[in-house]
This record gives C-alpha cells, sequence and structure tokens, in this order.
C-alpha cells in the first residue's frame, strides 16, 4: 500500500495540477457567471476570493495530500482526525454532481466542433445553442464525452494527452488573445469593457452579498477546490516541492485565462446586442458562433478553438477519475479499468436530467458549487486552523526557504477570514438556493 508512485518531474505535478484548473470553468462558466452577476462588481468580489480564500484554501489541500500521501476520504484516518473524513465525503459528492453535468458541457464542445466543419452554426447562434443545448443529441454527445474519458483512462494513455495539453493550452491563450483583439475592434467594445472591468464601488459592498454564493463557488469551481482533487495530486508529490510556487503558477495561470475570456466573450455579446446575461450558460457558445460566423475562415477557426476547449475540458475531467479510481484502488483491491468504467457509467445516467432541460444543469450547478463546496471548504479550513495547524505549518515550510511568517499569515486567515467568509457564504446560498427550487419547480 505504501509504494504509491510520485511524479516523475516538478512539471508533471504542475501540469495535472493546472491541467485541471483550466477548463471549462474559465472559459465557460466565468464569463457567463459574470455576464448574469453584474459584470465588473462580480469581477472584484471573484478576484478577492481568489486571492483571500482559494489560495490559502489551495494550499490546504497540497498539504493534506503530501502530508497524508492518501485519498482525500483515507487522508484524514492517516493524518489522525478520522472524524474529518466528512470533509472529504462532502468533496466527493460535489465532485460526483459535478462531473455529470460537466460531461453535458463537453458534449456541448464536441458538437460545436462537428458543427464548425460540417457547415456552421446556423443563421441564429442562440437558437442553434439551445438546439445544441438538450435533447436526445444532448444525451449523445454527454455519452460520447464520458466514454471518451473513461477510455482514455482505461486505456492508461492520459499522460500522452496531458502532454498533449502543454501544446493545447497555450494554443487555447494564443487564440483567446487573438480573439480579444478583435474583439477590441467592434462596435460595442468600449460598453463591453466599462460593463466588465469598471465597477461602481459606491454600490459594490451591498451588491457582494448578492454576488457572494456564486463568487465563491465559481472561485472554488474553477480551482478545482473543495473536491479533494488537489489533495488527490499532492499526495504523490516529494517533499522538496515548494507548495507555495506551485499554488502560485496555478493560480495565476487559471485567473488568466478567466480573465482572457471574458474580454473575448463581452465584445461579442455586446455588439450582437446580446444583453450579457442574457446568453446564461450559452454566452460562450452564442457569442463565438456568432463572430466566427463572421468572419473569413472563421469556421475552420472555430473549430480549433472548440477542439482546444475539448482538450481543456478533458484534462480536467480526468482529474475527477483519479480521485475516485485512487480511493477505490487504495482501499479496495480491485482493477483501474472496471472501475473507470463503472464509473463513467453511473456517472453518464446521473448526467442525463441536465443534458433534457437546462433548468436541472442549473440545480446540479448550483447546489454542488455554491453549497458543497463551499461547506468542504470550510470544513476543510476549520480542520487546518483549528485542529491540525502546527503539523500543517511544519509540512507548508518543508521545500522551500522559510521564516514562518508566510505560515502565521496563512493560518491567521484559515482561523479567522475563510471560515467567517465561507460560513457567511453558505447561509447565503442555502438561502437562494431554495429561492431558486421554489421558483423552478414550484
Ligand atoms: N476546474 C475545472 C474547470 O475550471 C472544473 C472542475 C472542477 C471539474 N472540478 C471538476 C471538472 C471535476 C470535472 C470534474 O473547468
Amino acid at each position: 500500500m505504501d509504494e504509491r508512485a510520485t511524479w516523475a518531474t516538478r512539471i508533471g505535478f504542475i501540469l495535472a495540477a493546472a491541467g485541471s484548473a483550466v477548463g471549462l470553468g474559465n472559459i465557460w462558466r466565468f464569463p457567463f457567471l459574470t455576464g448574469e452577476s453584474g459584470g465588473a462588481a462580480f469581477l472584484v468580489v471573484y478576484l478577492l476570493l481568489v486571492v483571500g480564500v482559494g489560495v490559502p484554501v489551495l494550499l490546504v489541500e497540497f498539504v493534506i495530500g503530501r502530508r497524508s500521501n492518501r485519498n482525500p476520504i483515507g487522508a484524514f484516518e492517516r493524518l489522525g482526525h478520522p472524524g474529518w473524513k466528512a470533509a472529504g465525503a462532502v468533496g466527493a459528492i460535489a465532485a460526483f454532481i459535478i462531473f455529470s453535468y460537466y460531461s453535458v458541457v463537453g458534449g456541448w464542445v464536441i458538437q460545436y466542433v462537428v458543427a464548425s466543419f460540417t457547415g456552421g452554426y446556423g443563421a441564429d447562434a442562440e437558437a442553434f445553442f439551445l438546439s445544441t443545448a438538450s435533447g436526445t443529441n444532448a444525451i449523445a454527445y454527454h455519452g460520447l464525452f464520458m466514454a471518451t474519458v473513461a477510455g482514455i483512462v482505461a486505456l492508461g494513455i492520459r499522460n500522452g494527452l496531458e502532454k498533449a495539453a502543454t501544446v493545447m493550452v497555450p494554443t487555447v491563450v494564443v487564440l483567446l488573445v487573438g480573439l480579444a483583439g478583435y474583439g477590441a475592434t467592434l462596435d460595442g467594445a468600449g460598453a463591453a469593457y466599462s460593463y466588465y472591468l469598471a465597477p461602481d464601488l459606491s454600490t459594490i459592498v451591498g451588491d457582494a452579498v448578492s454576488i457572494l454564493p456564486a463568487a465563491a463557488g465559481q472561485a472554488f469551481y474553477t480551482l478545482s477546490l473543495g473536491m479533494g482533487i488537489m489533495i488527490t495530486y499532492a499526495s504523490y508529490i516529494g517533499e522538496d516541492r515548494n507548495l507555495l510556487q506551485d499554488a502560485g503558477v496555478i493560480v495565476v495561470l487559471d485567473t488568466a485565462i478567466a480573465l482572457l475570456a471574458g474580454l473575448v466573450v463581452f465584445p461579442f455579446l455586446f455588439t450582437q446586442g446580446i444583453e450579457p446575461g442574457e446568453g446564461g450558460a450559452g454566452s460562450i457558445f452564442i457569442s463565438l458562433a456568432g463572430a466566427f460566423q463572421q468572419l473569413p475562415g472563421g469556421e475552420l477557426l472555430g473549430g480549433v478553438f472548440f477542439l482546444m476547449l475539448l482538450v481543456a475540458a478533458l484534462t480536467s475531467a480526468f482529474s475527477i477519475f483519479e480521485v475516485v479510481v485512487s480511493y477505490i484502488t487504495d482501499t479496495f483491491d480491485v482493477n483501474r479499468v472496471p472501475t473507470a468504467l463503472g464509473m463513467a457509467a453511473v456517472l453518464f445516467v446521473v448526467g442525463i436530467p441536465t443534458a433534457l432541460d437546462l433548468t436541472y444543469l442549473d440545480a446540479y450547478d448550483l447546489f454542488a458549487n455554491n453549497i458543497l463546496l463551499i461547506l468542504s471548504g470550510l470544513l476543510l479550513s476549520i480542520f487546518i486552523g483549528w485542529v491540525y495547524a502546527g503539523e500543517a505549518v511544519e509540512e507548508l515550510g518543508k521545500g522551500r526557504a522559510s521564516d514562518g511568517r508566510i505560515e502565521a499569515i496563512w493560518l491567521t486567515t484559515l482561523r479567522y477570514v475563510v471560515p467567517i467568509v465561507l460560513a457567511i457564504t453558505l447561509a447565503l446560498s442555502v438561502r437562494d438556493y431554495i429561492g431558486f427550487l421554489q421558483e423552478s419547480f414550484l
């Protein structure tokens, strides 16, 4: 049981962790939430949460993973606090729900790849999105995405794909930069930038209350936090590694890509005369399909773009398999292949409602991100801040020259700032969610 693999190279761990973080969350979910939640005010709250909550919690997961050398549920036993397994379990449930509909959105991306190469997205970008997003075609492509993930994991060619991602992710960035540059030349750019980048500071404190659940949920989602993913990945790394540095690289990369996606989406939406919140979950698809449609050679460009997005989505998707497969193979004497295939089958079925009706997608998404991830983050921060502080500080100090100052700031943040912010967020999220359920299903 004890001879666990370690990452062969420093870059291997960073790539896998960044591959998990960078995905549909940055390019699909971030711009659509920003559009629905009021633009620049959302951006400000989101960025504050990434720095003030996301970074400390990412370090918590790294510390738990490396210290325990275990999957997120076994970890707490190994650290001598089996009762805290509950924190790992909440995260595992969240990851499960998220993955079931992530695959549905992945299926939309596949449909856009196909459409790019076979005649385009039709005259009406909004109608095209709606026909993509639900119905039997959405279920079929959800199945295809799931089968691809399971197949790649079962065949053991995941590493190859992660290497491919070293090429793909920079390609996504280059394409986004190019699209943002083109967006800057459009008529709607000025209005888009002021919507996206110029917060109204006079109302931001009041707005923050309504923004908090979505912004905090997104901060966790995009960094793959609160699901045990980073615990699992860090369980394979050596003590010579500087966890702070690795966290910094991942957070900066992830945040930069999300910000860039916003710079692409909003100019196109404003120019097409679509209200920023109106596109909903379709924002990125509607705005880009509309733009690619008009550009010379746009469909080829679109095909390349959506293909790259698909790769980014796949590398995120592997991370969840890694968690579950590592848990099951750590705990029981079973094989990787049947585990991966069985899980894919169950996840496929669980995701089906979200492929039939976008309201279900919202119901899954809000519950997992705004409630479960926040709860998991709250438990993890209390555990490290109040129960396991001494050992955690020692673990964070490994692999770098440390005078203890950063550890002290980290610990204070985990004891006070993170739990208070997350407890308030959780209360607001539960209230909002009850409202959402009443409005949507009663
Ligand atoms: N971080 C990923 C992204 O930004 C999303 C993600 C987080 C995810 N956890 C996941 C995807 C679990 C699949 C399964 O896209």
